[in-house]
């Protein structure tokens, strides 16, 4: 049974699970050879407690929470990936073109609520895919993150996934009366949607990685298909100023951004990030704005969607995609959260 198959409509309440991907996500560490009760409870301290945990994290940091070098960590994380190939959940090495094909065609996709913005993205936000947000303030990121909230939360035939959200908050943006405003708009029930979204609040980069190391068993235990983090990259930028401390910043987000890479791609969920860019008014060529993450977050992530404010409207253009065209798109913001600006919804009720 494919998952698409097996994620039926529905109320949140009744939440869609995989047959095969439940009685792999339960599989617990100790299963695998050479894992004892010592290694267990270190590694369950930072949140690893089945093979699909340990195999979405990188050797480095089962180093630290183990005590050991770099090479039996290694060997850890490698023994839960074959057990995952063993059990056909992850591919092998080398694979045809078809495995890969039938993998992406799990691919399930979240409506953004904009038309518009579902175009650009090809149908909307992906799972097994990191999306990105960035632009300037006011340019809408967090509006984007609320909407994905409630749109989520929709059956399938009305672009949802029914299912639950982790809103990862690192700026203290989240807003529960803007998330009830925009279901009611929306006409779902505020209570049942708000139900829904599990807050995380991380107060610095080091709670928000401990989020992070948590984000997996949330995920199995809650059915949850959309992980947002708003935004990921406000604490590394406040706690690493000056030169000094640049590559270390850089490090950090870059194995943050991996992680949530391999979570994404691990338990075929969509996670989105938003990331602020800084006005640059000294610079009189090219873009005036960059993203602050600098190169680490525009490599991993899968899509990067820039936002820009024009007037009342808000525009978003698709940058650096494998498969979509560089392209621009206009969206709105109002009492529905994300949608599509009053003359193009005229329009397409004439057409
Ligand atoms: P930073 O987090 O500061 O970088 O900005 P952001 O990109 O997250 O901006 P955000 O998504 O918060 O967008 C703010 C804009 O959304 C405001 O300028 C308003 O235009 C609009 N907005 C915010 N709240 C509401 C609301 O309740 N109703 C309506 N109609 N618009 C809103
Ligand atoms: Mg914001």
């Amino acid at each position: 049974m494919t998952k698409a198959e097996a994620d039926g409509e529905g109320e949140i309440s009744d939440l869609p699970e995989h047959k095969s991907e439940v009685f792999v996500a339960n599989i617990e560490i100790d299963e695998l050879d050479g894992i004892g009760p010592a290694t267990k409870a270190k590694l369950n301290d930072i949140g690893i407690t089945t093979v699909l945990d340990l195999a979405v994290k990188s050797p480095s940091e089962v180093a630290d929470a183990v005590g050991s070098d770099l090479s039996r960590a290694t060997e850890l994380c490698n023994k839960a990936r074959a057990k995952l190939v063993e059990l056909k959940y992850f591919d092998e090495d080398f694979v045809s073109a078809t495995e890969i094909y039938k993998r992406r065609k799990a691919i399930e996709r979240i409506t953004t609520g904009s038309k518009n913005l579902d175009d650009l993205l090809a149908g909307g936000i992906e799972t097994q895919a990191v999306t990105e947000f960035y632009g300037e303030f006011g340019s809408g990121k967090t509006q984007i993150c609320h909407t994905l909230c409630v749109t989520s939360q929709l059956p399938k035939d009305k672009g949802g996934l029914s299912s639950r959200v982790v809103y990862v908050d690192t700026e203290n943006t989240f807003r529960p009366e803007r998330i009830a405003e925009i279901a009611h708009s929306r006409g779902q029930h505020s209570d049942t949607i708000l139900e829904g979204i599990i807050v995380a609040k991380a107060f610095n980069s080091s709670h928000q990685e401990l989020i992070l190391a948590e984000l997996g068993s949330q995920i199995r235990k809650s059915g949850v298909r959309l992980v947002i983090v708003d935004s990921a990259v406000a604490h590394y930028r406040a706690e690493f100023l000056g030169r000094g401390t640049l590559s270390e910043r850089q490090q950090r987000l870059n194995k943050f951004m991996h992680t949530l890479v391999r979570t994404a791609e691990v338990y075929n969920v969509a996670v989105v990030v938003t990331n602020q860019v800084q006005s640059s008014p000294d610079t009189f060529f090219g873009d005036p704005t960059k993203a602050t993450g600098g190169h680490v977050v525009a490599h991993t992530s899968t899509y990067r969607i820039y936002l820009r404010k024009s007037g009342k409207n808000r525009v978003a253009r698709m940058v650096d995609s494998p498969y979509h065209a560089e392209r621009e798109i206009v969206f709105f913001l109002n009492e529905k959260g994300v949608d599509d600006p009053s003359e193009d919804a005229v329009s397409r009720r004439r057409n």
